[in-house]
């Protein structure tokens, strides 16, 4: 699909964040944004990136009443030679589509999806940021705009894209966090909407999260919510646990989100020599094994906070420390291999990482840019 480049005037660009170590999460964004419609009489039409700017909807608007919405998360890596990395960016495209699937929005094709990530990543290449542990989050998003109070399927859509520097998701960095395993509030039951990545999943996650921070804990485990059980994920990641023989993390069953950096682990496990295992985990079972020092390492896995090391679990009022609340062998080891991977520091043996290169996107681009005046330097 041909994507118009509008131009970028002077009071649209903005100053970079200068430090990049107080960059934080999702706190700045990039001077420019994707957008496309899509309408059930015409299909997609109107795709442009042009400057980053706020929405004029009306405020009976679908998504604001119903939440009919999707988005993804991926991000852009910059390698030490200055290279523009993306990480798996067909599997957001093929989630997005799941998810599209289950809040019934229209498919938007793998092919176009890319298309946008990379144009408007290649164009906004200047913000993806340099420093140790720090990339451009990147995060397509589907909104149902009809003005309409009645309760249906919207026929007409906005998918767009922005683009946000950042650093840690955690503001601790790569440490050590406090889990509170909920036995109050659940996130998703089987045939509900826990797979698909949709806001709703996110503001009735909200609660549960307030009160774990008013108790001082950093994040929340969620259990089945027909049994109050099994575990199934933690906040906006999936949860893994090391044993003295094997990794195991919970099996994808309807309710969790499939996540790309767990599917990532899960490949990368064997290949380091150790031994990899989808299964139900009861929290009976878990709090057991984590207090006679069975499990040795937890660790959670998400694109907006790549592993981060669990240091406690709580259950019910009993806390068990994990590895003495420091960082273990298999997490750092775990955590090096796949960064490695995603800045291109090493060698990229299940060709994950697209290089976003003018040669990549389409020559058409070229054009675009070398007649657009170059963007203002901070
Ligand atoms: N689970 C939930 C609920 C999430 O929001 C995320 C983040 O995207 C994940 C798991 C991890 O998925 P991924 O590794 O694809 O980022
Ligand atoms: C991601 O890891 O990309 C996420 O979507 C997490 C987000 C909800 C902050």
């Amino acid at each position: 699909m041909e994507i118009k480049i509008l131009p970028l005037p002077k009071d649209k660009q903005k100053a970079k964040v200068s430090d990049e170590s107080k960059l934080g999460f999702g706190q700045v964004f990039t001077d420019r944004m994707f957008f496309a419609e899509w309408r059930a009489d015409r299909g997609w039409f109107n795709a442009q990136i042009k400057p980053y700017e706020p929405f004029v909807l009306d405020p009976s608007c679908l998504v604001f009443h119903y939440s009919q919405e999707i988005f993804e998360g991926l991000k852009a890596y910059r390698s030490q030679a200055g290279e523009i990395l993306l990480f798996r960016p067909e599997m957001n495209g093929r989630r997005f589509n799941l998810s599209a699937d289950r809040l019934c929005m229209p498919e938007v094709p793998e092919p176009f999806f890319l298309q946008a990530v990379q144009e408007l990543v290649y164009l906004e290449r200047e913000w993806v940021p340099s420093m140790a542990g720090t990339s451009l989050y990147i995060r397509p998003t589907m909104i149902a705009v009809d003005p309409f109070l009645g309760v249906r399927a919207a026929n007409h859509y906005y998918f767009y894209i922005i683009l946000s520097p950042v650093g840690p998701y955690y503001t601790s960095g790569f440490n050590p966090i406090a889990v509170m395993v909920e036995d109050q509030y659940i996130r998703a039951m089987v045939g509900g909407t826990g797979e698909a990545k949709t806001g709703g999943n996110y503001a009735s996650s909200l609660k549960a999260g307030v009160e774990a921070k008013k108790k001082g804990f950093d994040q929340v485990l969620w259990l089945d919510g027909v049994h109050r059980r099994y575990i199934e994920e933690a906040g906006a990641t999936n949860i893994f646990f090391v044993y003295e023989d094997r990794i195991v993390t919970p099996p994808l069953e309807g309710s969790i989100l499939h996540g790309i950096t767990r599917d990532s682990i899960l490949k990368l496990i064997p290949s380091l020599g150790w031994r990899a295992e989808e299964r139900k985990i009861d929290i009976h079972e878990l709090m057991r094994e984590v207090r006679s020092q069975k499990i040795k390492e937890v660790f959670c896995s998400g694109t907006a906070a790549a592993i981060t090391p669990v240091g406690s679990l709580s259950y019910k009022g009993e806390t068990l420390e994990i590895n003495q609340k420091r960082v273990g062998p298999i997490v750092a080891q775990l955590y090096e291999t796949l960064t490695n991977i995603q800045y291109g520091k090493i060698g990229d043996p299940f060709q994950w990482v697209r290089r976003v290169s003018p040669v990549s996107i389409k020559e058409r681009l070229h054009h675009v840019l070398t007649q657009q005046q170059p963007s203002k330097k901070h």
